[in-house]
């Protein structure tokens, strides 16, 4: 079995010394990673900039990439041979239009950045998606979670979406702590403890073994 996963942020460079980017640190996604090759799996981990190490179990290959443009090239070169997918990358979703070549100086008072709108690279990949291949988002919610959490299943052929809900204390960006909710096609929902993300880890990837051995 060969997963896919995308992890961490992106960065957007605006000027040789600056970029946009966010504060995921890539945790979960390494965390998934480990957790499926415990499982036997070969994994391909395409991660963003991240402080953490690469994982050191043998069947974890990791591509480093920084742009949101650079994880869509590695993942598409993957996906079409991977039996599972798994978005956990935080990619920015907008770019600046063009990198400047030099360092922009601080000429006025105030900065105008255009921006233009990132690929979707679980979207895109989405469209491509096999009947026997299976496919994992997330989503991070602030209100309506469920709603918004099943719309993004839809609209990027999630089978299952990882649904963390920003009102949970302890969950999401910059804890070591999570707490999800699994959201699947066929309408199951399974609400899991506040726990370890390694913890979470486990349990994603115990959900998505099971669904993906009588999946089509
Ligand atoms: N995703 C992706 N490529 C993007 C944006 C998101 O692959 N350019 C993936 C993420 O890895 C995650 C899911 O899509 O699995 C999140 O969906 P997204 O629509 O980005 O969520 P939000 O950023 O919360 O979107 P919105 O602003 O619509 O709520």
């Amino acid at each position: 079995m060969h997963v896919l996963i995308t992890a961490g942020p992106t960065y957007e460079p605006l000027d040789p010394v600056r970029f946009i980017g966010n504060h995921s640190t890539g945790k979960m996604g390494y965390a998934l990673a480990e957790a499926f090759a415990a499982e036997g799996a070969e994994v391909t981990l395409v991660s963003g900039p991240t402080s953490l190490p690469d994982p050191a179990d043998a069947r974890i290959t990791t591509q480093r990439v920084q742009t949101a443009d650079e994880m869509y090239a590695a993942a598409a070169a993957v996906a079409p041979a991977a039996d599972i997918w798994v978005f956990a990358a935080a990619v920015a979703d907008y770019k600046p239009r063009q990198m400047a070549e030099n360092k922009i100086k601080k000429d006025g008072d105030t900065l105008t950045l255009e921006l233009v709108k990132n690929v979707d690279i679980a979207g895109t990949l989405g469209h491509t998606k096999r009947p026997e291949q299976y496919s994992v988002g997330f989503a991070l919610e602030t209100n309506n979670e469920q709603a918004y959490a099943l719309d993004k299943l839809r609209r990027k052929n999630f089978d299952l979406v990882v649904l963390n809900s920003l009102r949970d204390a302890g969950a999401g960006f910059r804890h070591d702590t999570n707490k999800v909710t699994l959201l699947e096609a066929g309408g199951q929902m399974t609400i899991f403890e506040l726990k370890p993300k390694v913890a979470v880890a486990r349990d994603i990837v115990e959900t998505v073994l099971a669904r993906y051995s009588h999946h089509a």
